[in-house]
């Protein structure tokens, strides 16, 4: 099996490529790249016009098998994923049941094999996410996870938490964590602020994220344990991270592209479909967050893939439930905001989505090097087009940005050398 794809604009952050190069790829990886390469009976892929560069890795995804196959199914996120040019990614453990051994981890590898989205379960950090007692990180290891998360249902007992550290950097693994304190921020609908008194509803506070990071980052300090912190949505949020790492703490984060491109105000527009947790927070924050993605601060850019059903969103504001699908969006809202924008390069927008995230966590994806697997989304960088819901291969058909006028799209994705989408 070869395919030579030819005539594109090459980005491969992690070795500083960025030039019109052929790439060749035979069984399933990257064999060679170069100008004006020819390869008899190849496939050949014609990329002209477009741009060429490591699949996306997503970090956060919600694939929510088993248990909630009204959502989402391991086939439809993974056909997301596709779509949106994502080759790599991490689901999240809050399934039922949860992700908290070595058979539910199995389980979601299986059913994502024959996608060839590279599917990584990651473990549940406590039996049944219920905080209470760790489960076996050796056994999740070695099925698979790639790290450990309670994601969707934050830690909060600090004996725990620094147990959960020490056990994970014997085994070199880093702890995902959400970070919001659970009294403060209880069920609550939206960011505590100017909507939420607007709304006479209580708010999300954004110390409450703020004090988790804090104490996360003090205890991945104390511990020498690999801390990364999730979904980070507010300006000090960022600036404790910038501070940790600069005293040489082992701290990485990531944001969303609802946190660089949205604000509060999105929930008085469209209700239900701007909740997700952490909420949507001020314009000072959407500032930060930009900052943190320039800066180096934020080291990955995910989407927190959450689909719930239009039943589901259709409640009212207080009881619907929180998250947003990402999948099929965040190359195009990740473009549009922050190379179009002039904030970041192409290249650094690139690593975000998917160098860095693959190297922390010590995965061999991410570049183009001659040998890996020759997983690679092409878009084109330019194309002006509208998000539809209705065209989503997820299940899931909450996003805020239904509607949105984006540039960026995902013309072909390609995982260990096989087509997983094309456009059309
Ligand atoms: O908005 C969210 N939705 N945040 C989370 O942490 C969990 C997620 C979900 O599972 O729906
Ligand atoms: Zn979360």
């Amino acid at each position: 099996m070869r395919l030579l794809i030819h005539g594109g604009r090459v980005i491969d952050p992690a070795r500083g490529v960025d030039g019109h190069l052929d790439i060749l790829v035979e069984d399933g990886r990257i064999a060679r790249l170069g100008r004006d390469l020819t390869a008899p009976g190849a496939q050949v892929l014609d990329a002209s016009g477009l741009t060429a560069a490591p699949g996306l890795v997503d970090l956060h995804v919600h694939l929510r098998e088993p248990g909630f196959e009204a959502k989402e199914t391991v086939a439809t996120g993974c056909a997301a994923a596709a779509r949106g040019g994502v080759t790599t990614l991490v689901a999240m453990p809050n399934t039922r049941p949860a992700a908290d051994c070595p058979e539910i981890i199995r389980l979601v590898r299986d059913k994502a094999a024959p996608t060839v989205v590279n599917v990584l379960p990651a473990g549940a950090v406590t039996v049944g996410q219920r905080g209470e007692q760790l489960t076996d990180f050796a056994a999740l290891k070695a099925a698979g996870a790639p790290a450990l998360t309670d994601d969707g249902v934050p830690i909060q007992n600090l004996a725990l938490l620094r147990q959960a550290m020490l056990r994970a950097k014997e085994l070199n693994l880093p702890l995902l964590d959400h970070c919001e304190d659970r009294d403060m921020v209880q069920n609550y609908a939206v960011n505590e602020g100017a909507v939420s008194r607007q709304l006479g509803l209580p708010g999300r506070p954004a110390i409450a994220e703020e004090l988790q990071i804090m104490r996360d980052v003090m205890l991945a300090e104390d511990t020498g344990a690999h801390i990364h912190i999730c979904h980070i949505s507010t300006a000090k949020g960022v600036d404790i991270v910038r501070q940790a790492k600069a005293r040489g703490v082992r701290v990485t984060c990531e944001t969303c592209p609802q946190y660089f491109t949205l604000t509060e105000d999105e929930v008085l527009r469209q209700g239900t479909m701007a909740r997700v947790n952490p909420p949507l927070r001020t314009q000072a924050d959407v500032d930060g967050i930009r900052a943190g993605l320039a800066d180096g601060t934020i080291d990955a850019i995910v989407t927190d893939h959450a689909p719930h059903t239009a039943e589901e969103k259709a409640r009212p504001l207080s009881d619907a439930p929180s998250g947003m699908v990402g999948l099929e969006t965040s190359l195009p809202l990740a473009l549009t905001g922050l190379y179009h924008m002039g904030l970041l390069s192409l290249s650094r927008v690139v690593a975000l989505m998917s160098a860095t995230p693959a190297a922390l966590l010590g995965l061999p994806k991410g570049t183009l090097a001659v040998g890996r697997d020759a997983d690679l989304v092409l878009f084109d960088l330019d194309e002006v087009w509208v998000i539809d819901k209705n065209r989503f291969a997820s299940k899931g058909r909450n996003t805020p940005f239904h509607g949105r006028t984006v540039r960026g799209k995902v013309k072909y994705t390609i995982s260990r050398g096989t087509i997983i989408y094309m456009e059309g």
